[in-house]
């Protein structure tokens, strides 16, 4: 009987859509869920006629893979990975391995690594972006752990990935939790991209009073300009096409202002809370989407509290383009945070990670690609040491060039009452960083004051501390 090269454990969409994905590319597939009537259902709908193998217990399916067995988890991030992890030990054999493609915490993949390979057994914890569509016909991949378990995968991860001009969107990460831990802050990013792209729809919408048919239009022209290609650029362009087909006009006028996550732009901030490292858009991001769940508060909320009034009277075009740019403007800070935060990781858990190649891998199916990467990669692929993108040469001019059109965006939304949290959060990381001289010698002075926190001096070596006699 012929084995099977890779095994699909969850058979949710991206869990069917990767497995359909493996085996177009030419591998021989198994797949288990654990009720069956997903798999029954499975194999005589999409997988009828494809060279996959289903099984209907975890003991058949183990041994209708060959060796070393490559599995894929696609089963929810958390309790369920464990629980699937220890089903599978005893069934497995030195040299096989486990790849969870779900969005598990780094923290727990970290731990798996250990464990596994402790067991004489190898992990990996791959990020998958790209959604349903992404999965079946090219996701991004983050694979990081066991770098055997890497090479092992390899021929297969590269032909399922996303191709763009300059390779596969796919590369080993990195040891322990690297993978997971570089989609973490992807979704970070993801998180600051969507809420950029929210706050321009709500100024154009609210300002300038455009239509849907006009949104379309303006969000089309920018995914055509080389900043703002890009995929949820041009997904937003649709979404203002599309009729409401329960009722009468658009269909993104009935969705409910009250936006979901799963986590991952969360987790996201608490590390970046945890290594020191500012990323003010993408907090921003989060917590608006927070802010925006607390819809009936906010209801009750917008009948006591007026804002400013008042009309935009400037012209049309010319506010449409510095939106534009304080919207480029800001992702780049957003970018630049992320990547901040993914070179301090990278040092902290050494990671060893190669921002210039994880930009690449990014290029093309994930849910943040966009031309714009591909300056990204040039900039870490000439200087891998940057501390800030901000100051690679490319980035500075085009943000030295557009912070006029950027800060009067900002006035006129806080002269209106609109909120912009990102924008205004990458405003005030750009001036916070840019400035030699912040008012945080008061912080300490008032530190030193109450608690005898001792502080350093501008006239004296840094590391040399003192403390005042203030009373
Ligand atoms: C991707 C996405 C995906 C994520 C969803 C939902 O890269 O394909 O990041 O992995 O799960 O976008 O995330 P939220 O529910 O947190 O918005």
């Amino acid at each position: 009987m012929a084995l099977q090269n890779f095994g699909v454990i969850g058979l949710a969409v991206m869990g069917e859509n990767l497995a359909l994905n493996v085996e177009r590319n030419g591998f021989s597939v198994a797949v288990y869920n654990r009720t069956t009537e997903k798999t029954t259902a499975f194999m005589e709908n999409r997988a009828q006629g494809k060279n996959v193998k289903p099984a209907h217990s975890l003991e058949e399916f183990v041994a209708s893979l060959e060796r070393p067995r490559k599995i894929l988890l696609m089963v929810k991030a958390g309790k369920p990975v464990d629980a699937v992890i220890e089903q599978l030990k005893p069934l497995l054999e030195p040299g096989d391995m486990i790849i969870d493609g779900g969005n598990s915490l780094y923290e727990d993949t970290d731990r798996r690594v250990a464990d596994l390979e402790a067991a004489g057994l190898r992990f990996i914890g791959m990020g998958v972006s790209g959604g349903e569509e992404g999965a079946l016909n090219g996701p991004s991949l983050m694979p990081g752990g066991t770098r055997e378990a890497y090479e092992a995968i390899e021929p297969i991860v590269t032909k399922i990935a996303a191709q763009v001009d300059d390779g596969p969107c796919v590369t080993y990460i990195g040891p322990k939790g690297a993978g997971h831990y570089v989609k973490m802050v992807h979704n970070g990013i993801e998180y600051g991209d969507m809420q950029l792209i929210a706050e321009a729809y709500d100024l154009l919408k609210n300002v300038l009073g455009l239509t849907n048919e006009q949104l379309h239009d303006v969000f089309a022209e920018w995914d055509e300009t080389e900043e703002l290609d890009s995929f949820l650029i041009e997904i937003t362009a649709n979404i203002f096409k599309k009729k409401d087909d329960m009722g009468d006009g658009f269909l993104i006028d009935k969705i409910l202002d009250a936006a979901g996550q799963k986590g991952t732009g969360r987790w996201t901030v608490v590390s970046s809370l945890e290594l020191g490292v500012p990323i003010p858009t993408i907090t921003a991001a989060v917590n608006a989407r927070v802010m925006s769940a607390y819809k009936d508060e906010r209801m009750a909320a917008a009948k006591e509290l007026a804002g400013p009034g008042g009309k935009f009277d400037g012209n049309t075009q010319g506010f449409i383009n510095k939106v534009r740019d304080a919207l480029y403007c800001s992702k780049m800070c957003s970018y630049a945070q992320g990547m901040a935060l993914l070179g301090t990781a990278s040092q902290e858990f050494e990671y060893n990670l190669d921002l210039g190649e994880i930009a690449r891998i990014w290029k093309g199916g994930c849910i943040i690609k966009a031309g714009f990467l591909n300056k990204i990669k040039r900039a870490f692929d000439e200087n891998p040491n940057l501390a800030n993108l901000l100051l690679a040469p490319e980035f500075k001019q085009t943000i030295l060039d557009r912070q006029a059109a950027w800060r009067e965006v900002l006035m006129a939304a806080n002269g209106l009452g609109i909120p912009v949290p990102a924008f205004s959060a990458s405003l005030d990381y750009f001036d916070s960083y840019r400035r030699e001289r912040l008012p945080q010698n008061l912080t300490q002075a008032q530190r030193d004051y109450f608690g005898a926190h001792t502080y350093e001096r501008t006239d004296k070596s840094r590391g040399e501390f003192f403390h005042a006699e203030w009373f």
